[in-house]
């Protein structure tokens, strides 16, 4: 059976509903192949993460058909209007503080308060997106650390098992991934260089702009410029009790888990418990993680104390997140 399908309305149709369900697929843009998912739906994009392979969260870009949209999602300065006005549809991709409000699951923004949005060109991704009536995140379809497809062909080998449907409208116009802007802060910078250039923007904007690597004379890929996301409280890891003081992100059952010195964890006040799931399912998991991360951040928890989760499929992901987090509050 042959995933991939022409973008006909049907088709199109099809493709929506199984986005819509929590699904994934294989979208053009005028870039690269993205491999969609619903921003909304934290589960659909926990299983972009999976599929592509990711040991890692970083944030995704939330794909809209429209600055009407992005404006429900993202908090636009003049500037940013502006330039959106003048590049969108296309490919630009911003990042902007995340409105207040806005709906995108906090694993498509990896926990941060800023956002990346960005109106594809690719009349199919328009197209799609409108029949969705969801915003819809895109990374490169392709499996982590290798190249992003141009073509259909090339997403079905080597992600072809993993996706439902690969909408397939030829090869990608431009090629490269799109220029990622950030204007979250009052100087623009490009964190990735793509089609649209900075000598672009700054006729727009009337001022220069810069590259990231102009700011700190080291070159650096855009994963290494990120900004993580990381509680204040410190993070105790694969705790098999909870100490007093402490609050507890609890993985599966809580049966068998006491508060040192005497009591049930599940007896710990709704302020200092949250399960990243219940049935150890990591899809849930990897979808509550920011969410409940940034509830039991509160001053009065001497520690966020964190049960044991599996380092396979999604838990490694996780796992590395949590590593992080403890080592940069401890
Ligand atoms: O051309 C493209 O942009 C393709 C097509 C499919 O639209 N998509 C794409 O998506 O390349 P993705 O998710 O792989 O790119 C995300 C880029 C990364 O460089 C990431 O670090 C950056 O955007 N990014 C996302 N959110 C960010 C944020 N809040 N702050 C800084 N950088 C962010
Ligand atoms: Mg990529």
């Amino acid at each position: 059976m042959t995933i991939l399908k022409p973008p006909t309305p049907e088709n199109i149709k099809h493709a929506a509903s199984i986005l819509r369900e929590g699904g994934l697929v294989a979208m053009p843009t005028e870039t690269v192949y993205g491999l969609a998912a619903n921003a909304l739906d934290g589960q659909a994009v926990a299983g972009v993460y999976e599929a592509k392979g990711r040991p890692a969260f970083n944030p995704l870009i939330t794909h809209v058909c429209g600055l009407k949209e992005a404006k429900k999602y993202g908090a636009f300065s003049e500037q940013a209007l502006a330039v959106a006005h003048h590049f969108w549809p296309g490919p630009l991709t911003l990042i902007l503080p995340r409105a207040q409000g806005c709906e995108v699951s906090e694993l498509a923004t990896a926990g941060l308060d800023t956002i990346a949005l960005r109106a594809p060109a690719h009349p199919v991704a328009q197209y799609l997106i409108k029949e969705c009536g969801f915003p819809l995140v895109a990374p490169s379809a392709n499996p982590s650390g290798s190249l992003s497809p141009t073509t259909p062909a090339h997403v079905s080998e080597t992600l072809g098992d993993k996706i439902s449907m690969i909408l397939a409208a030829g090869k990608c116009e431009i090629g490269v991934e799109s220029t990622v802007l950030d204007m979250s802060t009052n100087t623009p910078v490009i964190l990735r260089p793509g089609a649209i250039t900075a000598e672009d923007i700054a006729r727009i904007l009337g001022e220069k702009v810069i590259y990231h690597h102009e700011t700190t004379n080291t070159p650096k890929s855009p994963g290494q410029t990120l900004k993580h996301y990381a509680p204040n409280t410190p993070l105790r890891l694969n705790a098999v009790d909870v100490e007093p003081g402490e609050a507890l992100l609890a993985f599966g059952s809580l049966k068998f888990m006491g508060v040192r010195g005497g009591g049930k964890a599940q007896n710990l006040p709704d302020t200092a418990l949250c399960n990243l799931s219940e049935t150890q399912d990591l899809h849930e998991a990897a979808a509550n993680l920011f969410a409940m991360l940034k509830f039991l951040d509160r001053p009065e928890h001497t520690r966020i104390a964190v049960m044991n989760i599996p380092e396979t499929g999604l838990g490694i992901a996780i796992n590395d997140r949590l590593r992080r987090a403890s080592v940069e509050s401890s």
